[in-house]
């Protein structure tokens, strides 16, 4: 009894002096340490960058968001930290991307777009994946041919999207979500602007069952004229009022509707 009252006697005392040493570093006034009282424009840790700026249109983790899966070690290879930079400081021809860095108007420093954009490509992506590979340009380099686009897209795009691009029940089976949405659905193809449609149809969507430029049809890698075109043809199908009430007008290459 009288042992258990002293250890108690001794936790009380211990407990005192947590409190006042506590209490010492938080006397009022003094600046505290903690992370959350950096300004947003100090941080400087990749992940907590990525989450605060791009999970909610990107995915956690760069996957399963609503834009672009950026965790695609292909896409992280083949648009590269000099084409990715730019889109990230100032959302280039980006719909719905504001534009991040503070030289545009954004929260982040230049510094901070250089950590994210190198923090992908460390994190996500796989050096040397497309050596000795030959992808399509990053952009188009030839004129886009629309009746060139749907031969292209019979041949490499057909057996999983369907003849006409409304999607095919039996392709489900390789899509991870059991379902292979059209593609040609005028109000899909006014949210993305051809230039995220080029990046899918090069770098595939590794995490939904869809191959990238080499495994659309087997043994024929795509050309970068094909890609254009393909491209080009899903455009064709946009409208210009997509039940939205503005005009679906951008050039080749921009987002159609970058409305602000
Ligand atoms: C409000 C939603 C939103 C946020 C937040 C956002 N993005 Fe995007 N991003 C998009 C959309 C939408 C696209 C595809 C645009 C299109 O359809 O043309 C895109 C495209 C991209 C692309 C691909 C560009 C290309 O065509 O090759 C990159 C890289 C990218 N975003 C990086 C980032 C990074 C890094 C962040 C965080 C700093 C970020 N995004 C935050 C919506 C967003
Ligand atoms: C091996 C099957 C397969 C082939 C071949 C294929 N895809 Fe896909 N594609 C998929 C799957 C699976 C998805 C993800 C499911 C979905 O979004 O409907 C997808 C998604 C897409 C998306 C995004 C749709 C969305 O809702 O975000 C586009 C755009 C697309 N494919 C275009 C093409 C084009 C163009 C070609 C030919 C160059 C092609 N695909 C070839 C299986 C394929």
């Amino acid at each position: 009894m009288k042992a258990r009252l002293q250890a108690a006697g001794v936790s009380i005392v211990a407990a005192l002096l947590l409190f006042v040493a506590e209490g010492c570093s938080h006397l009022p006034g003094k600046p505290g340490f903690r992370p959350e009282t950096l300004r947003p424009d100090q941080t400087v840790g990749f992940a907590i960058l990525y989450k605060n700026n791009c999970s909610a249109c990107h995915g956690d983790r760069g996957l399963n968001g609503p834009a672009l899966p950026l965790n695609n070690p292909v896409y992280l290879a083949w648009a590269g930290h000099d084409h990715m930079v730019p889109i990230v400081a100032s959302g280039v021809s980006l719909q719905s991307m504001h534009s991040f860095a503070q030289s545009s108007g954004g929260m982040l420093t230049d510094q901070q777009v250089e950590i994210i954009v190198n923090g992908m490509i460390a994190h996500w992506g796989k050096a040397g994946i497309l050596n000795g590979t030959n992808p399509p340009g990053y952009t188009a380099t030839t004129a886009p041919d629309v009746a060139d686009g749907n031969t292209a897209f019979e041949t490499h795009c057909a057996r999983c999207h369907g003849a006409d691009g409304t999607g095919a029940a039996a392709a489900g089976a390789v899509a991870k979500s059991g379902v292979v949405g059209s593609i040609v659905d005028p109000t899909y193809l006014s949210l993305i602007g051809n230039q995220a449609l080029r990046d899918i149809v090069v770098a595939g969507l590794p995490g939904e069952g869809m191959p990238d430029w080499r495994g659309d049809a087997s043994g024929k890698p795509m050309t970068d004229k094909q890609v254009t075109d393909v491209v080009a043809w899903l455009g064709s199908h946009r409208v210009q009022f997509p039940g939205q009430p503005f005009p679906d007008s951008a050039p080749a290459g921009q987002h159609p509707a970058k409305g602000n």
